[in-house]
């Protein structure tokens, strides 16, 4: 059974690969599962799906790239449950080729779109709970020059100049100066890479509050995005990002995971 506190959890992309796994096994701990999908066909019928195996979850539409849908649904978390446990951030784009519009559109998925979720669900938030980032090991910092890497880490660096930096990095591949930035040339790194810094910035936000709130790379996991010759299970996956959620009152805040167990940013 899960921490006796947790109850409700909200799990963005869970339609399909591993989101939909770690709907399966949280509910599998007893907890009501928010199954979210932004489509209503895969979303209502992968609920249905864990609803035949006899699970407690429920589909709600939520394409956390779109404010009006956040809303929305946070208007519905509040009215239908009042509280909401644990939040798990899985949606995410892994765009192909490489431009400004790439940049920006897998920005505002991956990053702004788990920012401005998790911002909206907050206040529902005041107690134990729990908040997963499900991020990559393409996160890492290696992927960007020592300068990046030091602004990155910088333990001063607040909100605003975190999503500064992301901006920055959409103008410098319209620019054609990203390289000379400091950046690598896949967005989807960046956007994990400001995901673990946002993990960083809202441990310390939300310090003293019971709201835990970690990183964690599922490992090369076979769905969509991580193609047919991946090692490791959606169930195995799932593990670690189930793992974060359920985290006991004294466990780590701030941290990023895979095999849960703590790995460099
Ligand atoms: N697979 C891997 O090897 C691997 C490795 C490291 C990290 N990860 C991370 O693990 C997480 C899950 O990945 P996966 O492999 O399960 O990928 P996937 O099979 O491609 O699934 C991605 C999920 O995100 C949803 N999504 C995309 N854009 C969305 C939006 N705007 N609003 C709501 N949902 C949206 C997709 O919905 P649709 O069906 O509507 O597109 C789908 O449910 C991601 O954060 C990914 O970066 C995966």
């Amino acid at each position: 059974m899960a921490h006796p506190g947790l109850r409700t959890v909200v799990v963005t992309g869970g339609n399909r690969g591993i989101g939909l796994e770690i709907c399966r096994q949280l509910a599998g701990h007893g907890l009501r599962v928010a199954l979210t999908a932004r489509r209503e066909a895969e979303g209502a019928a992968a609920a249905r799906r864990l609803q035949g195996e006899g699970l407690e979850v429920s589909y709600f539409p939520l394409d956390v790239g779109d404010g009006e849908s956040i809303a929305r649904f946070a208007r519905h978390a509040r009215e239908a449950w009042g509280r909401v446990h644990a939040l798990v951030n899985n949606a995410a784009v892994a765009l192909d080729g490489f431009n400004a519009g790439v940049a920006r559109n897998t920005l505002a998925v991956n990053f702004f779109g788990a920012m401005h979720l998790t911002d909206a669900l907050r206040p529902l938030m005041d107690g134990p709970a729990r908040i997963v980032m499900v991020s990559s090991g393409q996160g890492a910092l290696s992927c960007l020059s020592r300068e990046r890497q030091r602004l990155l880490m910088d333990p001063s660096l607040e909100r605003g100049g975190l999503i500064a930096l992301m901006n920055q990095f959409v103008q410098d591949v319209e620019d054609g100066s990203y390289r000379r930035q400091g950046w690598p040339g896949s967005a989807y790194s960046v956007s994990k890479v400001g995901l673990n810094a946002l993990t960083r910035i809202l441990a310390r936000e939300l310090d003293g509050t019971g709201i835990r709130v970690n990183a964690v790379c599922p490992g090369w996991v076979r769905t969509g995005m991580g193609g047919r010759a991946a090692p490791n299970s959606p169930a195995e996956g799932a593990d670690t990002p189930v793992w974060a959620a359920l985290l006991p009152d004294d466990g780590p805040s701030g941290g990023f995971f895979r095999n849960r167990r703590e790995i460099a940013w």
